[in-house]
Formats: C-alpha cells, structure tokens, sequence
C-alpha cells in the first residue's frame, strides 16, 4: 500500500482494468481505473469501490491492510456498478460500516443491492463529516452523470474526491499524472465530451460548488489523479461547458397544437432550454402559423421539436395536415423529437413519433440520447402529464437541452 500513498493515511485502493472495456456501447481502447480510497482515520473511511466485476478481489486486498471490523464509513458519490459494485461484498465483511451518501443514492442502493438494512448517513448539499483526523464535506452534484451524485472534499488535504467528474479512461499503474507516460489531456477531454457533456448546466453548478474549495488534488474514480496542476483540468471543464459559440449557428423549429395550452407550455419551456445553450428556436402554434412558413422554417432549423395534447387518443387541431406536408420535405441532417401534454392518455405522442420516423428527420428518443450521449435521465418522447409549473419545467428545459446538445456537438 505504501506506493499508493496519496496523503497522510490516505491510500488508492482500487483496480485497474487494462482490458478493452466495454462501457456505454463504446471499447475503452485504453482500459481504465475504478479508483477506490481509503482514509485510515480514526473512523476508517473508504471513498467508493470497484467495478462489480472485482468486488471479491477488492475484499480480499483491502482484508490484507485493514481489519474490516473497523471500517466506519463508506462514502458512495455515484451507485452506477462500476464504483458501487463492489458495495455488497464489501458490506459483508465490514459489518460496522455506515453508508454515506444522498437520499437518492440510498434509494438506488436499496433497489440494486437490497442494502436497506444498513446503516445510512444521508448527505444534503454542503453536510459535513468528521472521521477522526480529517474532515468530508459533501456536494450534491446532480446528473453529473446521473440523479444521485454527490462528491466529498477533504478539508485537510485539499483533495477532491469527485467520481466520475474529472476522470480519464486510461488504465494506468503510475497513479499520479505527473508521472504519465504520455499528455492526458486528449483522453480527458474525450471523456468529458461523452460523459459530462451532454449535463453543461449541471456541469455550471457543480463548477460554482467548487470554486471556493482550496483543491490541490484531484482523485476521480477513473484514471490518474491530477496532482500536477489540478486547476488546469477544473479550467477545461469550465471552458467546455459555457456555452458553445457553434451554438449561434444552430436554429429549432417548435411547432405544436394545444387544447388547454398546457402543450403550448411544454413548447415554451423546451425554447427556454435551446436558449440556455444560446440556439435559437422559433415557436409555432399551428393554428395561428402560415404552412409555408412552417415550412421554411423547418428546412431552416437543426432541430424539430413537434407536440400536440391528445383528444379522443389522436392529436388535436390541423396538426396532421402540417405534418403530412412536412414529411414530404427533404429534412435529413436535422433531428425530431415528439412531445405532448395530456390529462388521462398521451396516444398523440405516439401518433407524431410515427410520422417522425416516417421523415426524412433523425428521430431523438431516449434509446438515440442513451447510445450517442449516454444520458440516461431523458424520456424521449417527452409525454407530460398536464403541466405542473414547479416540476415540469425543469424536466421540459433539460430535454430541450440534451438535445441541444447533440447539434452543437456535431
Ligand atoms: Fe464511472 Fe458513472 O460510472
């Protein structure tokens, strides 16, 4: 363990996983870490685990340089299987640990590793912990890259321990990056570009989070530790995600039908997304809108959103007769997405997903967001029950934003 000294008892305990690793339909050329750490304190504390794959070889390492008895916490920052999946052989052998980790994380834990017996320390943003030593303090950094994550802060190390956010995909024994064979930046960048990308907003909220910290030291829980110029790495996320001036260039046509005007709603919260990532998008109640127009419009934009709520399970107005115009368009290299607001049956939706894939469009539903974005928290179509202006915002904006995304990144 000596050799994967980070700090003052503090260790990297994880695994490195040289092989061609699959992961979001893609081959890791380059394999990569599950960085897992250990701050031997007065209450023993471990800062996520290994992949599922290795959570009995992770056991056994760890039995070689601690009795497990004595495990006090186990911070998990992020439940997907490859830091949390080592979590229930770890349990088994370290009886006394308590888990760490956000409400959501709980309920996600409970549900995969049936763990709802065990003790649980919920984290709310900025909680802090003492563990005999040093001191954790815990910021919930949502969707980065999934709904529960979290990431802890050592205070008397300087050293952010962040998960997936700032990782790299290179298996590696040297650890450190300044000790790298070759510049990592490259591989960091690419995966910012595929994990954290398509979250810019949540990527913004996390940086304003750490922008006080006095960090010296970058811990992820994929690949080195960035402890040569961690700032560096924190300015590229920074840059990464303002927004994009390729954005400029992208335009979106909204085009909807509304019964109630909950749909209409739904179609102005998606436009405020767009303009959050600086597209611009033009909003067309097609009751109201010239067919030529539309049209133009749509032969214009990179992007089609299309929405109707649903009356007497089929779309309302002279939605059909617009979209039975617009099929006949040449809108390849353009997306389509469907969405709709209904009360007790959203079969509309449907109907306009059919006539999308029937276009010449690239349909965007959530199977497209997972594949090509890994973002795993969009439901494409989007189907909104009536419109609730507290919940149902946010959920508009940020499916407006992850498709968004797509076209600035082409
Ligand atoms: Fe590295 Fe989201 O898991």
């Amino acid at each position: 363990m000596i050799n994967n000294k980070i700090a003052e008892k503090t260790y990297w305990i994880g695994k490195v996983d040289d092989r061609k690793v699959p992961f979001h339909r893609l081959i890791l050329e380059k394999g990569t870490t599950y960085n897992s750490y250990l701050l031997d304190t007065e209450k023993p504390t471990i800062i996520d685990t290994v992949d599922i794959m290795y959570g009995g070889e992770f056991v056994k390492n760890l039995q070689s340089i601690i009795d497990l008895n004595k495990i006090h916490y186990v911070v998990i920052n992020h439940v997907e299987p490859d830091h949390a999946g080592a979590l229930p052989s770890l349990l088994n052998k370290a009886k006394n640990a308590t888990i760490v980790t956000t409400g959501k994380g709980r309920e996600f834990l409970n549900g995969m590793f049936k763990l709802k017996n065990r003790n649980y320390l919920i984290i709310k943003d900025g909680d802090s912990l003492d563990i005999g030593g040093k001191t954790l303090k815990f910021f919930e950094t949502p969707y980065l890259h999934t709904e529960e994550t979290m990431i802890t802060y050592c205070v008397e190390d300087k050293i952010l321990y962040p998960c997936d956010i700032f990782s790299t995909h290179i298996a590696n024994y040297e650890l450190f990056n300044d000790l790298a064979k070759e510049d990592i930046t490259e591989d960091f960048i690419t995966y910012y570009k595929l994990i954290m990308g398509p979250h810019r907003s949540y990527v913004r909220d996390m940086i304003n989070k750490i922008r006080a910290l006095d960090i010296e030291i970058i811990a992820p829980s994929h690949g080195f530790i960035l402890r040569d110029d961690a700032q560096k790495y924190i300015n590229i996320y920074d840059k990464l995600s303002r927004i994009n001036p390729n954005s400029k260039n992208k335009k979106a046509l909204i085009l909807f039908s509304s019964m109630t005007g909950n749909t209409g709603k739904v179609a102005n919260s998606l436009s405020q997304g767009l303009t959050n990532l600086g597209i611009k998008s033009d909003v067309f109640n097609v009751k109201n809108s010239d067919l030529n127009v539309i049209k133009q419009t749509a032969l214009e934009s990179d992007i089609i959103f299309i929405g109707s709520s649903t009356k007497y399970g089929d779309m309302i107005g002279n939605l059909e007769d617009v979209l039975k115009e617009l099929i006949k368009l040449d809108l390849s290299n353009k997306l389509g997405a469907a969405f709709g607001s209904f009360g007790w049956s959203g079969e509309a939706v449907e109907i306009i997903n059919d006539y999308i894939k029937q276009s010449s469009m690239t349909l965007v539903d959530t199977s497209y967001l997972v594949k090509y974005t890994g973002a795993n928290d969009i439901q494409l179509p989007l189907k909104i029950s009536y419109y609730d202006e507290e919940t149902t915002s946010d959920l508009c904006i940020n499916t407006a934003m992850a498709v968004g995304e797509l076209v600035i990144n082409k």
